[in-house]
């Protein structure tokens, strides 16, 4: 059955409601909340169709005070203020009404290295007991949140893979690690650290806020299991505004004086269904597939190809006898905002668009030009607003690339728009993103399912628009770094298997001195080790054949350039790692501050980030698929913890 296109209305998700502001021992005062994960009924799918069982973040409902819309997936918006921090104690309620455990929506594959709470994680890699029927994991659901972005976050508040902890269920098997190694290491610190209580089923984490006015946004990140947790549902976006680098520090060129951008996006205590206009929208755009009962799809073994969807069958098939992780996973519907294939009404004049590629596997290439006299500005990236405005419309073909875990923030100017009825496409890949792939170089998705995102329904203005047209937008300065204290050769690469054909897994590491990538494990010591305050050059060699979108955790960086290497004929750099031409600027959207870049095969791609608070974080890829199987390591700023 085809699933009806814009047909359901867009939802701008909420504001999260606080459970209260508290004051810390230093006297400042911050923002609480108090936030569980649980389990619920969506109607993802339009109405009529039936009902998705999802897991999504929201109001601990003994906090809630609005009770209006608890909680969604994608989830409510976290609202921070530059550095005003926020408290959140993080709640795994995944139980049922009696108090047991509820078990995952989706297939766990035990035979990676992953959180594991029948075994514990023990930092030792299980992996070579391949079963030949693996069987998925049936117990209860490890999670941990991470906040992606957040930037001078405790080690203990940052979400690290091995720190999850399991719900408070009355029926969690005897013999079971209730919570990660380094969870129960957390929690002690965090005791000694801000005197907050941590207990069966929670943690309480703090954020500092302490950065550039950004689009963050917050998901599960436990080890070997985020890329079925999150695509169960839990994730939202987190807003940091305010301070010097912020909106309020934009100024319009002709006057001089403070800009306008396009707003209001939703504020708290905002009615549910909202009867507000709002001109500042944030976008969670996510591939998914379902099966006829409305259910989740995502695949249980390596022979998925067969799974039948409520749509037209358009996954990658894999057939490889194998156990249930797949390297990549491509839905065949799109999803924004929880619901797929949405329309909204937008009236003839501009609005800031907040895009996420919350997307498992797929880069996004947005095209606009389906949109007459649309004209498309990027403003800002993952770090916040740009050096200056990138003008799409005019000088990219009005297309825009988002790798998994990017975001954008654009004004869309809609004043020339004819009134009518126009679609946002897709024109990337439903496959990985591989070598030299410009836009339009690759089959593009299908055009009567990924191919489409949204439809937006344009009407008259009905008021005059107040704010700033792009091209007379002067962003806040974008501060820069100190010199590079050190530089680090590291690598992207396929170790192939020799269960099945093809690669076993991706992998990152360190490049040693003769320019061979060693592909290293997760379990093994800490490689990348800067010193607390420096800044240092990452320079990270590609010798796979796709492109990975990397993301290193507690920094922002500013992107360098890119540097073609030698290739072999399938395009795959070819070890040693050998330079190859000059090196290229980074886009024009790559300007500011990142902290997930694209690095493309056959190049290497260059970051500078200055580190400033001790701790053991993680950098990775953000495919969830790979980062789920040793596409992460784990790195340390300043000296080993105690
Ligand atoms: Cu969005 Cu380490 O993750
Ligand atoms: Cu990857």
């Amino acid at each position: 059955a085809k699933v009806p296109k814009f047909v359901t209305p867009l939802l701008v998700p909420p504001v999260m409601p606080r459970a209260g502001t508290l004051t810390l021992q230093d006297g400042t005062s911050a923002d609480y909340y108090e936030i569980s994960v649980e389990q619920f009924s969506q109607q993802i799918l339009p109405t009529g169709l039936p009902a998705t069982t999802v897991w999504g973040y929201g109001a601990l409902r003994s906090a809630s005070t609005s009770g209006l819309l608890l909680h969604r997936a994608p989830s409510l918006t976290i609202e921070g203020r530059w550095r005003r921090p926020v408290r959140i104690k993080w709640v795994n309620g995944l139980v049922d009404d009696r108090g047991n455990y509820l078990p995952h929506l989706l297939p766990v594959d035990p035979t990676l290295h992953w959180a594991n709470p029948p075994g514990g994680t023990t930092g030792r890699d299980t992996r070579p007991t391949f079963r030949s029927t693996p069987g998925p994991y049936a117990g209860p659901v490890p999670m941990v949140t991470h906040v992606h972005g957040a930037v001078g976050v405790g080690d203990e508040s940052d979400g690290y893979p091995e720190a999850w902890f399991l719900p408070a269920a009355k029926n969690v098997p005897q013999g079971y690690a209730t919570e990660g190694t380094w969870h129960g290491f957390f929690r002690r610190k965090a005791a000694s650290g801000f005197g907050a209580s941590w207990g069966r089923g929670y943690a309480v984490f703090q954020y500092p806020l302490d950065q550039r006015e950004s689009t963050l946004w917050y998901h599960d990140h436990t080890l070997g299991m985020t890329r079925v947790n999150v695509y169960a549902g839990p994730a939202g976006f987190f807003f940091v505004r305010g301070g010097p680098s912020g909106e309020g520090a934009i100024r319009d060129r002709r006057t001089g004086r403070a800009a306008v951008l396009p707003g209001p996006g939703p504020r708290a205590g905002d009615a549910f269904p909202s009867r507000r206009t709002y001109y500042e929208i944030p976008l969670a755009i996510q591939d998914r597939a379902f099966n006829r009962d409305g259910s989740l799809f995502y695949p249980d073994s390596r022979e998925f190809f067969d799974g039948a969807t409520a749509q037209d069958p358009g996954l990658v098939p894999h057939s490889d006898l194998s156990p249930i992780w797949n390297p990549e996973f491509f839905g065949n519907a799109i999803m924004v905002n929880g619901n797929t294939w949405p329309f909204h009404e937008v009236e003839k004049r501009r609005y800031r668009l907040r895009l996420l590629n919350g997307c498992q596997a797929r880069f996004l290439v947005l095209d606009f030009g389906q949109i007459p006299g649309v004209k498309v500005w990027v403003i800002g990236n993952e770090g916040g607003f740009l050096a200056r405005p990138v003008n799409l419309t005019a000088d990219h073909g009005n297309r825009l690339l988002m790798s998994p875990a990017e975001r954008f923030d654009l004004i869309v100017d809609f004043t020339d728009v004819p009134v009518g009825s126009w679609v946002l496409g897709n024109v990337g890949p439903d496959e990985p993103f591989g070598g030299g792939e410009a836009p339009g170089d690759f089959d593009a998705a299908d055009p009567s399912t990924t191919g489409r995102v949204l439809q937006f329904r344009v009407r008259p203005a009905r008021t005059p628009d107040p704010s700033t047209p792009a091209q007379f937008l002067v962003l806040p300065p974008v501060p820069s770094l100190p010199r590079a204290t050190r530089t680090r050769r590291l690598a992207l690469v396929e170790i192939a298997s020799s269960v099945w054909d093809g690669p076993a897994q991706a992998r990152l590491g360190e490049l040693d001195a003769e320019g061979m990538p060693l592909g290293m494990m997760w379990e093994e010591d800490v490689t990348e080790n800067p010193r607390l305050d420096d800044t240092e050059v990452w320079e990270i060699h590609n010798f796979t054949a796709d492109a990975h979108p990397i993301h290193v955790h507690e920094t922002t960086f500013q992107v360098l350039n890119r540097q073609g290497l030698v290739v072999n004929d399938a395009g795959e750099a070819e070890p040693p790692a050998r330079l190859l031409g000059a090196p290229r600027p980074p886009e024009a959207w790559e300007s500011g501050f990142k902290e997930t870049v694209i690095a493309y095969p056959g190049e290497v791609t260059r970051i500078r980030a200055r580190f400033g608070r001790a701790g053991q974080y993680v950098w990775h890829c953000h495919i969830v698929e790979h980062e789920d199987n040793e596409m992460m390591r784990p790195y340390r700023i300043g000296p080993a913890q105690p």
